[in-house]
C-alpha cells in the first residue's frame, strides 16, 4: 500500500473548516426534519441544492468520481434507504412510514470541505430499526471520544467496533472514514474497526471524517450496477452517521455541528 501524505491544517484552516461544517450542519438539520412518510428524494435534493447555493457553498459530492473512468456521482446528497448502506441516489424515491433514510452531505466553503451524515426514521419505525439507529449514532461518539493527539486510529476503530458488536450488530469493513480538507477525500483512511494501539498516530492539525456504517446482521456489502449504491448483501437494514473532526491541542473538535 502506498502511503499518501496527510495534510495537517493550521488553526486558521481549521477555523475555515468549522465554518464549512456549520453550514453543513444547518442544512443537514433542515433536511432531516423533512424526512416524513411521503417525502421524495427529489424534494430533499432540491432543498439541499438551494441551501448550499444560498450559503455561497459548493456541493462536494455532485459529479465526484472515485475512479477516472467511473460514473460521476449524480446529486448533492447521498440518500440511502433501508438496506442501502451509503451512496444511494435521491432520484425517484418516495419514503414510506417505517423507512430509515441515510442522508449524507458534503459542502465546500471558501476552499474547504466538510462531510457529515445522519440516519432518520420516517414516521413510526419498528424497535429493531430504532435500536440500529441509536447504536450507530452512539458508536460515532464512542469513536470521537478517542480523538486526541497521541492516540492511534486503531483506538477509534476499536471503540466503534467493540460498542457495535456488544450490541449484537455488525460494523462494515469495506468502507472507511477519511481525511477531509481541500479535498473531500484525503489521506488517511480511518477504519471503523481495529485494535487499540494500532494504526496511524493522531496529531494536532489532522482533520478527518469518522463514519461508522452499522448493519443489522452481515457486515458484507454489495454494489449495484449504478456503480454507487452500496447495500447489505442480506437485504437487512443498515445505518450511517458521520462527523468531520479536527485533532486540536486539548483533544477533539467536532466541525460538523451547529
Ligand atoms: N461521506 C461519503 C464518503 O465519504 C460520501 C461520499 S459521496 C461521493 O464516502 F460522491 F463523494 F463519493
Ligand atoms: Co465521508
Amino acid at each position: 500500500m502506498t502511503r499518501q501524505k496527510i495534510n495537517l491544517k493550521s488553526k486558521a484552516e481549521i477555523q475555515k473548516m468549522r465554518e464549512s461544517g456549520k453550514i453543513l450542519a444547518y442544512i443537514l438539520n433542515l433536511l432531516s426534519a423533512k424526512i416524513v412518510p411521503g417525502v421524495s428524494g427529489d424534494e430533499i435534493e432540491e432543498i439541499a441544492k438551494k441551501e448550499i447555493k444560498k450559503h455561497n457553498s459548493i456541493p462536494s459530492f455532485l459529479n465526484y468520481k472515485i475512479y477516472k473512468e467511473g460514473i460521476p456521482f449524480p446529486s448533492c446528497v447521498c440518500f440511502s434507504v433501508n438496506d442501502e448502506i451509503v451512496h444511494g441516489f435521491p432520484y425517484g424515491k418516495i419514503i414510506k412510514e417505517g423507512d430509515i433514510v441515510g442522508i449524507d452531505l458534503g459542502v465546500k466553503f471558501e476552499g474547504f470541505h466538510s462531510d457529515s451524515a445522519v440516519t432518520i426514521g420516517a414516521g413510526k419505525i419498528d424497535e429493531k430499526a430504532r435500536k440500529l439507529i441509536e447504536v450507530t449514532k452512539n458508536s460515532l461518539y464512542k469513536g470521537i471520544e478517542q480523538v486526541k493527539s497521541g492516540n492511534r486510529s486503531g483506538d477509534i476503530g476499536f471503540a466503534i467496533q467493540n460498542y457495535v458488536e456488544e450490541n449484537g450488530l455488525s460494523i462494515v469493513r469495506d468502507l472507511v472514514g477519511h481525511g477531509v480538507g481541500r479535498s473531500v477525500h484525503e489521506a488517511p483512511e480511518v477504519p471503523n474497526y481495529g485494535n487499540k494501539g494500532e494504526g496511524f498516530k493522531l496529531c494536532e492539525g489532522m482533520t478527518f471524517a469518522i463514519e461508522p456504517m452499522v448493519n443489522e446482521k452481515s457486515y458484507n456489502i454489495s454494489c449495484d450496477n449504478d456503480q454507487w449504491t452500496i447495500r447489505t448483501v442480506d437485504g437487512k437494514l443498515s445505518a450511517h452517521f458521520e462527523h468531520t473532526v479536527a485533532v486540536v491541542k486539548d483533544g477533539c473538535k467536532i466541525l460538523t455541528k451547529l
